[in-house]
């Protein structure tokens, strides 16, 4: 049992019961769109977050139903953030990816753009925002998907709350500090999300449930980066588990509308 509610035309929240439901849903979601991607324009272009929630997701991606259904060479990945951390330390976003499902499917090295954790952060976002921009051929890449999760404070990739990161308007990537115990990272900017065709952010568990009855209720919005994420010509889909959705009104007042 789903309930999904439109936020507006081109956003939408979807609440599955638990974070298995929604790691289907996701995996579903990603094969559909590299279907009709490929079909379309002949590849399939994602960017992928890390964190805790998409794991069980990027591991359907591995498996036969879901990963047997892409055609794998006509995809190319690459990442919404990274930490500044060797490729393959527990931290790394790229790690994540490797462990759960690059290791299962026949994705060619040359598919895979990873961010250069292993370099300093000014290096390797330096050399992202060069391989963004050669890859896609335009100044500002378009992905089909980006997947982005969301921190209880708000940020999304690696865009935090008050970070200069959220003001860069000409750089596809930027480095930016952090304070230990977490590490330097390396993250998308906002242009860049925001000219994606497709965005799909990830939630689960009742700590989220705050930030996102702010978001997605539109009480404070715009006050937090995951909120600044709106495609001017995309579209946002949140998948959330029900304790995430527990202070949500937009899906109370909703539930007369879509259900599935
Ligand atoms: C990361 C992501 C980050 C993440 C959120 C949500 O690599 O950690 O950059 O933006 O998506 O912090 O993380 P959880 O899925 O663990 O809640």
């Amino acid at each position: 049992m789903e309930t999904a509610v439109n936020i507006d035309a081109t956003r939408s929240v979807v609440v599955l019961p638990d974070i298995d439901a929604l790691s289907g849903e996701s995996a579903d979601l990603f094969a559909l769109l590299a279907r009709t991607s490929i079909a379309a324009h002949g590849r399939f272009t994602a960017a992928l977050s890390g964190g805790r929630t998409p794991r069980r997701f990027y591991e359907l991606l591995g498996s036969d139903r879901i990963g047997g259904s892409i055609t794998w060479d006509r995809v190319h990945l690459f990442w919404a953030d990274e930490r500044i951390v060797p490729p393959d330390h527990p931290d790394s976003n790229f790690r994540l990816a490797l462990e759960s499902f690059l290791c299962s499917v026949n994705l060619s090295s040359e598919n895979i753009h990873r961010i250069k954790g292993e370099k300093d952060a000014e290096t390797a976002a330096n050399e992202y925002d060069r391989e963004l921009r050669a890859f896609f051929g335009t100044p500002l890449p378009a992905f089909d998907l980006v997947v982005l999760g969301v921190g209880e404070d708000g940020h999304t990739a690696s865009l935090f709350p008050g970070s200069g990161a959220l003001r860069e308007r000409n750089r596809t990537a930027v480095p930016l500090h952090r304070e230990d115990p977490d590490h330097d990272r390396v993250t998308l900017t906002l242009p860049v999300l925001n000219n994606a065709h497709h965005v799909l952010f990830l939630a689960s568990g009742a700590a989220k449930a705050g930030v996102l009855h702010e978001i997605i209720d539109e009480q404070n919005r715009k006050g937090h980066p995951a909120g600044m994420v709106c495609p001017r010509s995309g579209e946002v889909r949140w998948l959330i588990d029900a304790a995430a959705a527990a202070k949500l009104s937009t899906i109370e007042s909703g539930k007369g509308g879509e259900s599935g």
